[in-house]
């Protein structure tokens, strides 16, 4: 099984717990990047550190939570070579999986349940990219890499 990167703000972090725990369950090995209590805090800091250390692996993977899933999203998309994808249901983390090769899954705890969180994210991790035409469109995300007629 692989390594995973998890990280939460205040606002994500029991369901950060309950997911650990189901990963770990699964035999991932799991690395938490924070929040380390359920204090108030800034989401930003660790959807950032939790990019770095995805990006510095050949094949990353991340989750990251907040209240509704999307300032993690905004923040973790703001690295090149993230693809975070908030997901709200296992169509959706499969989808991001075979089109976009996400690389980061952003879950909302204020959204979905632990057990359907759990399930999105069996499906996420399970789920293989399909490569092809959705290269060329996955490589075009880049600005620079762009062309706008
Ligand atoms: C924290 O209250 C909340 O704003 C944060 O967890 C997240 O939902 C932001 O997008």
């Amino acid at each position: 099984m692989a390594r995973i990167h998890i990280a939460s703000d205040h606002a994500g972090y029991a369901l950060k717990q309950e997911l650990k725990q189901h990963l770990t369950a699964q035999g991932h090995d799991v690395t938490d990047h924070g929040c380390d209590a359920p204090a108030s805090c800034d989401y930003p800091h660790f959807a950032h550190s939790l990019c770095e250390a995805v990006l510095a692996e050949p094949d990353g993977r991340g989750i990251l939570i907040c209240g509704t899933g999307i300032g993690m999203s905004i923040a973790a998309n703001r690295h090149e070579g993230i693809r975070a994808a908030l997901c709200t249901n296992e169509f959706l983390a499969r989808a991001t999986r075979m089109h976009n090769n996400a690389n980061v899954l952003c879950l909302g705890e204020r959204v979905v349940g632990a057990g359907l969180a759990a399930s999105i994210t069996d499906v996420f991790l399970g789920t293989e990219y399909e490569g092809g035409r959705h290269q060329r469109r996955i490589d075009l995300i880049e600005l620079s890499a762009a062309k706008h007629a």
